[in-house]
């Protein structure tokens, strides 16, 4: 072996070592296939308000929500839990449509941008609470490689495939039936992907499950399995204003992400393969820091973004639940952590909202997204986590959203 690829030999060596200690995962970082959920931490030390009006046990409300084009029905699930906080869902594009929460004075308000009625999610949007796949986020030119067959994706972001292609799971039907644990209340959406959808392989039986417990925690869990080998990689796309949705920028929210490295990108926003240490630079909110303190330095050179628009690397080890983001509205008291058991959370500060009708009137920055995810472009880069599912596996992959507030 030459000296030139020996050398290659051995900066791979350290960028797959450095890789592993990143990812927190010792040697091996185990495939989305192999995640089991784990039990969930204990409540927070601040429980949230009993609002005037608490109601006396959790409730899962069913109403029509109108038609798709094609004239199936959606419906609406409203979940209550005995605090009177209260997550609304709907069976199109399994989406989170509202979240009321109460602030620190008990007073609720809903703090997840949405549109009014059915009409807004039927068009092109900017993924309002979505559930997003095949594959959220972006697959560098729509093509990667899998058991050596090229496969080719539909292009709808620029030159890359973003969250599933043009239609992707937000544009979809889900069948709904509701779930009831004696700590919880939830509805279990289903959805099939035929093979070849938006070019993926094989067949794929995604469920997303949403319950709401009394502690303030809205969990979401996804299984996906497929009768062909694919690529899968699910979120919530939900932008939050803890303030309460429409009451302006989300700049002064205080954040705090449980993550030492991020992914930075190219000018089409695929990574460049560099898991980055995010110490001494714009992305480290490794400390509390308000979203909007630093964003003006993104905005340059050398990043030129509109703002974070990043994947970061969770502290701890993929697969095992754990804290990924902890954000709080100092006016109103609101907090919201964010756990998962996926190795990525993608930080969306509502760039590309324009303020125009397919955004309902927000503005840009007016809400943040936490997209708990697997690393974009996984499919081209073998040194990321696996997002191949088989036959016979079971994608896994659990998020958690606790609300509480603080005086
Ligand atoms: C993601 C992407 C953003 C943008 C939004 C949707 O979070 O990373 O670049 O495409 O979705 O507007």
């Amino acid at each position: 072996m030459g000296r030139s690829s020996c050398s290659l030999c051995f900066r791979r060596l350290v960028a797959t070592i450095a890789l592993a200690v990143a990812v927190g995962a010792g040697s091996h970082v185990p495939p989305a296939a192999a995640q089991t959920p784990q039990p969930v931490e204990p409540a927070p030390k601040t429980p949230l308000p009993l609002p005037t009006g608490a109601i006396a046990s959790m409730t899962h409300d069913v109403k029509p929500f109108g038609t798709t084009r094609e004239g199936q029905e959606v419906s609406l699930h409203t979940l209550t839990n005995r605090k009177g906080l209260r997550v609304k869902l709907i069976s199109y594009g399994a989406t989170l449509i509202s979240v009321e929460t109460p602030d620190r004075s008990g007073k609720l308000a809903n703090i997840t941008l949405s549109f009014p009625t059915l009409e807004g999610y039927l068009g092109r949007h900017p993924y309002f609470g979505s559930t997003v796949g095949r594959y959220a986020n972006r697959i560098a030119g729509g093509k990667f490689t899998l058991d050596g067959r090229t496969i080719a994706l539909a292009t709808n972001n620029g030159p890359n495939h973003l969250h599933g292609g043009p239609t992707g799971f937000a544009h979809r039907l889900w069948k709904a039936e509701p779930v009831t644990t004696p700590e919880a209340v939830g509805v279990k959406f289903q959805y099939t992907s035929a093979d070849g959808e938006e070019g993926y392989p094989g067949k794929l039986e995604a469920t997303v499950v949403y319950t709401l417990n009394d502690a303030g925690e809205l969990r979401i869990d996804y299984t996906a399995t497929t009768d062909k080998p694919t690529v899968v990689n699910l979120t919530n796309h939900a932008y939050w204003n803890l303030a309460g949705a429409g009451s302006g920028d989300v700049l002064k929210h205080e954040l705090l992400l449980a993550c030492d490295k991020y992914l930075p990108i190219d000018d089409t926003s695929i990574p460049t393969g560099v898991l980055a240490d995010v110490r001494g630079t714009p992305f480290d909110f490794t400390q509390p820091h308000p979203i909007g303190e630093r964003i003006g330095a993104l905005k340059q050179e050398p990043h030129k973004t509109k703002g974070y628009d990043h994947c970061y690397v969770v502290r701890g080890a993929a697969g095992q639940l754990r804290l990924a983001a902890r954000v709080k509205e100092p006016a109103s008291g609101r907090v919201m952590e964010v756990h998962t058991t996926e190795p990525g959370v993608q930080l969306y500060c509502g760039n590309f909202l324009d303020g125009g009708p397919g955004a309902n009137g927000f503005k840009q920055h007016e809400g943040f997204c936490l997209e708990t995810q697997h690393f974009p472009d996984s499919p081209n880069k073998p040194e990321f986590p696996s997002t191949v599912l088989r036959p016979g596996e079971t994608f896994r992959s659990t998020t958690l959203h606790r609300f509480s507030v603080e005086p």
